[in-house]
């Protein structure tokens, strides 16, 4: 061995709904990740946004140990069951006197870490602001940069640049709290006339399905709209699609970005919401959909042209709503689940990819992109 390992800080955490999901996605990265040529340790944001910088390599986990437990913080599973009774995500605990507000992380931080791998979904983490401020501190960063990170977190302005593409999109439209509190019959009109009765209501810049409802009929869209208000101050209206598959394709790379074959998601839930995607056996993931060839192709060639459109790097997620006749892109996910068993890892090993080796390609292509 020669010359000393990279210093990676693996981001944890972070002040979204997906705190618990992304310390799932780095437990893996820390596990997973190759520590003959990259020496770990986590970054971990907590839920008020104070920073635990790291002082020393990450230890290796256990078979019975895990990084929430380590960071005090719940997982994925501890989090549905308490969303059941409260329908609001809480701060993870946390009584630690090394925590700094990002201000002062960022002195200390670029001393720390060579290379900062993300694995932090959601708002300030996957929506292109602490990419900003790693490109402030001079640090290289897994994934997407500002503007793709962004651009791909809001789901109006995602869509809206999507057609101007000429790329399918379902109908949609959406409103600030400012007007849903103003005016709120002239909202309920204009999805009337415009959607229709039967829609999904979402916050525009989450993810998780959080604060998200399948409406029926309009006498039950106030009530959705008051509960994605409740977690953003900007709501997307879609039109709902009927009995629609739900595909998804990888892509990874900068310049030159390859995809990976379509994978599936099944739900036993009327959609894919929070609990579907974090308890056990509500959902299956296929790495590999079992769809015929021409689709395939059609849909590798709309995630390309997504991810080229956006300005991605490093990695992205292309969601798609399929029906026999048509296919939509839903949305671009710039940090994907990025545990062994999600989607996205599970179609780079399909395509020669093992997860230790996706890991490390992702550090190559951050570093790329820095130079
Ligand atoms: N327009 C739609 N028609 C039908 N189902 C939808 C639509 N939009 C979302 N869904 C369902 O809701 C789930 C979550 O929506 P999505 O836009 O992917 O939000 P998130 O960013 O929270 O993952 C999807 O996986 C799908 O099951
Ligand atoms: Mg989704």
């Amino acid at each position: 061995m020669t010359g000393r390992r990279l210093r990676i800080g693996i981001f944890a955490g972070g002040r979204s709904a997906e705190h618990e999901v992304s310390i799932a996605s780095a437990e893996a990265v820390l596990r997973a990740i190759d520590r003959d040529r990259f020496e770990p340790s986590i970054v971990y944001i907590d839920r008020e946004g104070r920073w635990r910088l790291p002082t020393a390599e990450a230890p290796r986990l256990g078979a019975g140990e895990s990084l929430a437990r380590l960071l005090g913080a719940a997982t994925p599973a501890e989090e549905v069951v308490r969303l059941r009774e409260h329908d609001d995500h809480l701060p993870a605990s946390l009584g630690d006197q090394g925590a700094l507000a990002a201000r002062s992380a960022v002195r200390s931080l670029g001393d720390a870490i060579d290379v900062a791998f993300l694995a932090v979904h959601g708002p300030y983490g996957e929506d292109g602001t602490l990419q900003g401020f790693l490109e402030l501190a001079g640090i290289p960063y897994s994934g997407a940069g500002v503007l793709a990170s962004a651009v791909a977190m809001d789901k109006v302005v995602f869509k809206d640049l999507m057609r101007g593409h000429g790329l399918p999109v379902v109908d949609h439209a959406w409103f600030r709290r400012s007007a849903w509190t103003r005016e709120p019959e002239h909202v309920v009109r204009e999805v009337a006339e415009t959607i229709g009765p039967r829609s999904i209501v979402k916050p525009a810049r989450l993810g998780s399905s959080v604060g998200m409802s399948l409406v029926d009929d309009l006498d039950a869209l106030p009530a959705a709209l008051d509960r994605a208000f409740g977690h953003d101050s900007k709501v997307i209206v879609e039109s709902y699609v009927e009995g629609a598959r739900e595909l998804e394709c990888g892509v990874l790379g900068n310049d030159d970005p390859i995809v990976f074959e379509p994978g599936e998601v099944r739900s036993t839930h009327a959609f894919y919401d929070y609990e579907a995607k974090y308890v056990e056996g509500l959902a299956t993931v296929e790495a590999r959909a079992d769809i015929d060839s021409d689709l395939a192709v059609q849909l590798k060639e709309l995630a390309l042209a997504a991810y080229r459109a956006v300005d991605a790097a490093g990695l992205a997620r292309v969601d798609f709503l399929v029906t026999a006749d048509q296919a939509f892109i839903s949305e671009m996910n710039t940090l994907p689940g990025f545990t062994a068993t999600s989607m996205y890892p599970k179609q780079a090993e399909l395509a020669g990819l093992s997860f230790t080796a996706l890991i490390s390609r992702l550090i190559e292509l951050a570093q790329e992109r820095d130079r």
